[in-house]
């Protein structure tokens, strides 16, 4: 640890879906220490998930203690610190007590179906598309934030006498993290405002109209600020340490990726799966159910855009394998039992539990094992979990194809199921393109890090942090073109079905 107190070092904390993290970095992008604590999936319905953001709050604080721990350093050694996050999970809390009025709505949960219908009435889904970026589904904040007002009672009131305020998990954070009730900054990023249905585009600002039809009053709404900037110094724990970065969790690995340059693209196998596409200074609108979403933006510069392909349910499956069904013992096993047999046994499995997400936008989908006889054992579902994502994948990089006329050269992935041999090597036989990891495949911690670190001169410029980026993986495709065009045709068979099961 001698080493270490020589600082200074950067630290991220990734608020996500499953689990929050916090990790230190040198200022080569090595690693220091992580720490990490789950926290509970709060299932009231079905389709319904919550977190409790005062467990999540305390979970970081106890990460963040961990990691400089593990470090051997205090607070002082840090230059800054960065937050990423799981985008669009939706919190209303009371700025005079800081306490949350609710559980957080999670990105996942589906209880916004009808209002999403109901708004998109004789206009469609695209309603607010041209502003936003995004179509009306019950994955965005807007329509979450609408039904809090609408179902908790007396809310409304509170939230138009300015009560009350909004936010994601990076507002939430920085709330706490700078003074909370006590005089903490409510702001968020442009990457995580441009999730939320309410932020347009064009002018990085919120928009009044759609406010307006969704009925939110702009007093709960957070200021809007960009990716890398000091939003304000820490108190508690990190006292004295500047909070300089903000980014979604899926443009943060997009960042510490570094794709900086138009034409990049990554692919993040989490929970869900996300793949972006950097498209420069321009939004590009998709005719292929892509969303346009921000990459990020570097202080005062112009905000660079991105096109994304967003799958729900991937790592989440596995989990659901392990914990509802028992049929693994860890997440891991599931490589083990999948490799177990040579193929999937006929079957398929479309694991709509959110609905399904890009490029079908279906919020009427559930999932569905498809192709089943006497034949199929456990270790073929196993398999047809893992091709699930490769599929998925595979209709996202088709979409990306058509909007912007980009053949895809290769994939650069990261996130935790990249650890996954047979995954890898599916996705990249499905693709029928290679697919790339990077030493560090923690890159959304990087990514929230390098946006710190560039805020406060830690880092240069990003054509430092390029440098960084080193291939430790590649995997080659070795499917036929005629099994790869069979089983695509199985697929998408499988995923018609699964559409229109609600009504
Ligand atoms: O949009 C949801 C996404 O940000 C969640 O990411 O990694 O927490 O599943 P993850």
């Amino acid at each position: 640890t001698d080493a270490h107190t020589a600082g200074p070092f950067i630290a991220a904390i990734d608020q996500g879906t499953t689990s929050s993290r916090c990790i230190v970095f040198d200022r080569d992008g090595r690693i220091v220490s992580v720490d990490q604590k789950e926290h509970e999936q709060i299932l009231p319905r079905p389709g319904w998930v919550e977190h409790d953001a005062g467990e999540i709050w305390a979970n970081v604080q106890d990460v963040v203690t961990g990691a400089l721990d593990k470090a051997g350093i205090t607070r002082a050694a840090l230059r800054a610190i960065g937050i990423t996050n799981q985008r669009e999970t939706t919190l209303l809390w009371d700025r005079n007590t800081g306490e949350p009025v609710h559980n957080a709505l999670v990105w996942q949960d589906t209880r916004t179906d009808a209002l999403c219908k109901e708004l998109g009435r004789n206009v469609g889904q695209d309603r607010f598309r041209r502003e936003t970026g995004l179509p009306l589904a019950s994955y965005f904040s807007g329509p979450k934030i609408r039904w809090l007002l609408d179902n908790v009672e007396g809310l409304r009131e509170r939230a138009e006498a300015g009560d009350i305020l909004f936010g994601t998990m990076d507002s939430w954070l920085v709330w706490n993290l700078t003074g909370g009730p006590s005089g903490g900054v409510h702001v968020t990023d442009v990457t995580n405002a441009s999730r939320t249905l309410l932020m347009n585009l064009h002018t990085m600002e919120w928009d009044a109209d759609i406010l307006a039809s969704m009925e939110i009053p702009a007093a709960v709404l957070p200021e809007i600020r960009s990716s890398s900037e000091v939003y304000g110094i820490a108190g508690g724990i990190l006292y004295g340490v500047p909070v300089a970065a903000a980014i979604g969790d899926q443009q943060a690995a997009l960042f510490g990726q570094t794709c900086f340059a138009e034409g990049e693209a990554k692919s993040t196998y989490g929970t869900g799966t996300f793949l972006l596409m950097n498209t420069g200074h321009q939004p590009v609108n998709s005719h292929s159910g892509l969303l346009t979403t921000v990459g990020y933006r570097i202080g005062g510069q112009a905000p660079v855009y991105a096109l994304e392909g967003s799958i729900a349910v991937t790592g989440s499956l596995v989990q659901w394998m392990r914990d509802q069904m028992g049929l693994i013992s860890t997440a891991a096993e599931i490589e083990t039992l999948a490799g177990s047999v040579e193929g999937n046994g006929g079957c398929y499995f479309v694991p709509a539990f959110s609905g399904l997400f890009a490029p079908y936008w279906r919020s009427d989908a559930r999932g569905m094992i498809a192709g089943l006889t006497r034949y199929v054992t456990k270790a073929h579902i196993a398999r047809a979990v893992l091709e699930a994502t490769a599929w998925q994948t595979r209709e996202i990089v088709d979409a990306m194809h058509k909007d912007s006329g980009v053949a895809l050269t290769a994939l650069k992935v990261d996130g935790g199921m990249t650890s996954n041999n047979l995954l890898m090597q599916a996705i990249s036989d499905v693709l029928d393109a290679p697919v790339v990891r990077p030493m560090l495949s923690e890159t959304t911690c990087l990514g929230a890090a390098y946006a710190a670190g560039l805020a406060v001169g830690f880092w240069p410029d990003t054509d430092t942090l390029r440098a960084n980026w080193r291939r430790a993986a590649e995997w080659t495709p070795r499917m036929d073109t005629a099994e790869r065009e069979r089983e695509y045709r199985l697929w998408l068979k499988a995923v018609e079905r699964t559409t229109g099961w609600i009504d």
